[in-house]
């Protein structure tokens, strides 16, 4: 199974994917890893690990639809099986799912659709819940919508901030990830998105 993960930032789960490959845990192949700006972590995770590496610099585009077409065509040109959105922080445009129906999936560190969007963790803590999580999903359109896969909880300890409850709700979801897409390269196309096919529970 070929995937490519896109990043925005640190990168830590696709150190743990990078890491679970390399261990033999993981049968999969990162064709590539694509990221929306230059000089993060993830970046140079991915070039320290030999990996083909590209950005699609959304500052560098004039209009939103250019980026649009050149990510879609930057992923589409390695045939993924999949594609993981892991910490990508932007919504990608309809035109990249219809290229890749039920392929694209994305991780969220939040029990959805509960607490979408980019503070997730801050969220869910200002709101004072007592469990969140995280979520492994076909990713649409939206933001952070799409079919759940599967999810993770993980408790709200009173003393917890938003960094150290990201960290371990970051644990829960490298193992979670790394799960899925385990399951995916088992059997592709187990988990078309439609519910109705196979009931919709993934636990
Ligand atoms: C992860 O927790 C991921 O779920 C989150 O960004 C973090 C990226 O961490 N994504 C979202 O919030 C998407 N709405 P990483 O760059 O260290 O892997």
């Amino acid at each position: 199974m070929r995937i490519v993960v896109l990043v925005s930032g640190t990168g830590s789960n696709l150190q743990a994917v990078i890491d679970a490959i390399g261990a033999g845990r993981l049968p999969v192949e990162i064709a590539a890893v694509g990221a929306d700006r230059p000089g993060t972590l993830g970046v140079e995770r991915s070039a320290a690990a030999g990996l083909e590496t590209f950005v699609i610099d959304f500052k560098t585009f004039s209009t939103r639809g250019e980026w649009d077409a050149a990510l879609l065509a930057a992923v589409a040109r390695y045939a993924p099986d999949y594609v993981v959105s892991s910490g990508f922080m932007r919504i990608v445009a309809a035109d990249f799912i219809d290229a890749f129906p039920g392929r694209y999936v994305n991780t969220h560190p939040a029990l959805l659709p509960a607490f979408p969007g980019a503070h997730g963790v801050r969220d869910a803590l200002a709101y004072g819940v007592k469990v969140t999580g995280c979520t492994v999903h076909f990713a649409d359109a939206g933001v952070d919508t799409g079919p759940i896969i599967a999810q993770t909880a993980v408790a709200v300890l009173p003393e917890d901030t938003e960094e150290s409850l990201h960290e371990r709700i970051k644990l829960a979801e490298r193992s979670l990830l790394i799960r899925v897409l385990a399951d995916l390269a088992a059997a592709p196309g187990l988990w078309c998105g439609n519910k109705q096919d196979d009931g919709g529970n993934h636990q």
